[in-house]
């Protein structure tokens, strides 16, 4: 079983503010770094990490500090939405970037940008696209991921379908999907529904 459902009240109070038609992308953009973060502390659940001792101004105490390798890697361009969020938890994370875009007539994804750190065997690597729609990019991303060396691979997305989610278990099915939801189907258009509409568009106010 590959899908995480995150059910914390937080992450859906989130997810009801982005899905309502009348958010705006100030709103959009806040809410989705709330979510991002909430979601992400679910998918570091067991990152690892190593004990450290620090001095209080009382007496040494015992702590770990995490010894992980991060690397996240946004699927452009909504992907950027969450981005902020993972390096405030994570600011040490090293950071790759995907480009995919839909047809909008076929909806199928192709590749206009890669660039992503060296080295990725060792590393815990979370790609973060908030929406998981047919799959299709999110199987393109993870190809490119998994050719470049990454192992330890974790999906964040904030709405997913059930096609999307059985096409990345279909080829992947090593890889963690963390999600709030999975909602009820795609449309013809490919949009997940109800799902919360074009990700990018509301989050960069180009509808
Ligand atoms: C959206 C979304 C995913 C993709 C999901 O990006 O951010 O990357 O669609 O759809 P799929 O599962 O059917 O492939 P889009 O291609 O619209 O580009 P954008 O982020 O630039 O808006
Ligand atoms: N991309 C989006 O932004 N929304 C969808 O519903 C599907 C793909």
């Amino acid at each position: 079983m590959s899908v995480h459902v995150v059910e914390h009240p937080l992450v859906h109070d989130a997810l009801v503010t982005l899905r309502d038609a009348r958010t705006q992308p100030e709103v959009f953009r806040r809410m989705a770094v709330r979510i991002s973060l909430l979601l992400a502390a679910e998918a570091t659940r067991d990152l690892p990490a190593s004990p450290v001792t620090v001095q209080t101004p009382l007496a040494p105490a015992e702590g770990r500090r995490v010894s992980a390798d991060v690397v996240v890697v946004p699927v452009l361009r909504a992907g950027l939405g969450m981005l902020d969020a993972i390096l405030e938890l994570i600011p040490g994370a090293r950071v790759g970037h995907i480009g995919l875009q839909r047809d909008e007539a076929t909806a199928i994804a192709s590749k206009y940008y890669t660039k992503l750190p060296r080295d990725l065997s060792e590393s815990f690597v979370l790609m973060i696209d908030p929406m998981l729609a047919t799959g299709g990019s999110a199987v393109a991303a993870i190809d490119l991921l998994t050719a470049a060396g990454a192992r330890t691979l974790r999906i964040i997305c904030i709405v997913a379908a059930p096609e999307g989610v059985a096409l990345v278990e279909q080829h992947h099915p090593e890889v963690a999907i963390y999600t709030p939801v999975v909602d009820r189907e795609l449309n013809p258009h490919k949009y997940i529904v109800p799902g919360l509409g074009d990700f990018g568009d509301r989050l960069y106010g180009t509808t």
